[in-house]
C-alpha cells in the first residue's frame, strides 16, 4: 500500500468517526435542559466544529482493542465537552484574549464574558456527570470510578488547569527552559490527550503493561500536539487553524519556536512522534490506525 492510500485511508476514518461524535454530541445537547442562553453559548461552541481528536483517539483505542467502540461514545463527546470548556476558558480576555475559535468568533465575543464562563463550568461539569451516569452492560461500575478519578486529576490542578496556570505564569519570563516548556505542555494539552488513549484502554480492560505502554505513547503525542499547535501560531493559515495566528506572540507566552526556532521546534516534534510511535509498537494491539492518526497529528495545518 502507498503512502498515498494510507492517507487517504486515514482521512476517511477520521470523517467517519468524526461524523459519529458529532451525531452523538448532537444527540446529547439535545438532551439538555437549562436557561436558553446557557445552553445556546454551550451548543455554539460545540458545534462550531474543531477537529475532534481527543474523542477520536478514545474511539481508536477501543478500536485496536478489537472491541466494540460505541461503548466509548459518550465518555469520547465527554472528553470534547471539556476540552470546549478549556478553550471557552482559554480564549477569555483575561487568558489568551482571542477574538476567533474554530472559525467563529470566540465565546465571550457573541455572549459575553459571564455566560462564556458559566457555558466552560456548564460544560466542565456535565462531563463527569455523563461518564458518572453511564449504565451499559460492558461497562462496569469500577471501570466508571476509575474513568471519573483520572479525568479529574487529568484536568485538576495537578494537570490541564495546573498546566493553564504555569502557562501564564511563565508569560514574558526569558529563562524559561525547554525542559519547564515540556512541562507546562504536558500538564496543559498532554494529560487530557494521555487521558483520551488511556480511557479508551481502561473501556477495553487493558493489562497494566498495555496501558503503562499507551500512557507513554500518549505522553509523546500530547507533547507533540501542542509543539504542532505552537508552529501553527507562527506560520498556520488563519483561514484553516480558524484562530489567530501570532497569538503566542502578542502575549509573550513561552512556546517551543521562541526557545527553539521554528526548525528546532520541527525537529522536536518528529523526535518526540518517533518516541511515541516505539511504545505504540511495542504494544501487542492493532495499532495501525493509532500510529497513523500520530501521522496526521505532525502534519496537520489546522
Ligand atoms: C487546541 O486544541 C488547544 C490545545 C490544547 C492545543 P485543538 O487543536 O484540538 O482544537 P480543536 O478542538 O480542533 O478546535
Ligand atoms: C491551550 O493552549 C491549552 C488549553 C486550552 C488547555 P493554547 O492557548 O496554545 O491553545 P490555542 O492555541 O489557543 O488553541
Ligand atoms: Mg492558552
Ligand atoms: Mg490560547
Ligand atoms: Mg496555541
Amino acid at each position: 500500500m502507498t503512502l498515498q492510500h494510507k492517507e487517504n485511508d486515514i482521512t476517511l476514518y477520521l470523517n467517519n468517526v468524526r461524523k459519529q461524535i458529532n451525531q452523538h454530541l448532537a444527540k446529547l445537547i439535545s438532551k439538555l435542559e437549562g436557561p436558553k442562553t446557557l445552553i445556546d453559548a454551550m451548543t455554539y461552541s460545540l458545534s462550531a466544529g474543531g477537529k475532534r481528536i481527543r474523542p477520536i483517539l478514545l474511539l481508536a483505542t477501543i478500536d485496536a482493542f478489537g472491541e466494540r467502540t460505541e461503548k466509548g461514545l459518550t465518555v469520547a463527546c465527554a472528553i470534547e465537552m471539556l476540552h470546549t470548556y478549556s478553550l471557552i476558558h482559554d480564549d477569555l480576555p483575561a487568558m489568551d484574549d482571542d477574538d476567533l475559535r474554530r472559525g467563529k468568533p470566540t465565546n465571550h465575543k457573541v455572549f459575553g464574558e459571564a455566560f462564556a464562563i458559566l457555558a466552560g463550568d456548564a460544560l466542565l461539569t456535565h462531563s463527569f456527570e455523563l461518564i458518572s451516569s453511564l449504565n451499559e452492560a460492558d461497562i462496569s461500575s469500577d471501570m466508571q470510578v476509575e474513568l471519573v478519578r483520572r479525568l479529574a486529576l487529568a484536568t485538576g490542578p495537578e494537570g490541564m488547569v495546573g498546566g493553564q496556570a504555569e502557562d501564564l505564569i511563565a508569560e514574558n519570563n526569558p529563562h524559561l527552559t525547554v525542559e519547564e516548556l515540556e512541562n507546562i505542555h504536558f500538564n496543559k494539552t498532554g494529560q487530557l490527550i494521555i487521558y483520551s488513549v488511556i480511557a479508551g484502554a481502561i473501556l477495553s480492560g487493558a493489562s497494566m503493561a498495555q496501558m503503562q505502554e499507551l500512557e507513554q505513547f500518549a505522553y509523546h503525542l500530547g507533547i507533540a500536539f501542542q509543539i504542532q499547535d505552537d508552529i501553527l501560531d507562527v506560520e498556520g493559515d488563519i483561514q484553516k487553524t480558524g484562530k489567530p495566528i501570532g497569538s503566542d506572540y502578542q502575549n509573550e507566552k513561552g512556546t517551543y519556536p521562541k526557545l527553539l526556532t521554528i526548525d528546532g521546534a520541527k525537529r522536536r516534534l518528529t523526535e518526540h512522534i518517533e518516541s511515541g510511535l516505539q511504545f505504540l509498537r511495542n504494544t501487542n494491539i492493532n495499532h495501525d490506525k493509532l500510529e497513523q492518526i500520530a501521522m496526521y497529528i505532525i502534519n496537520r495545518d489546522n
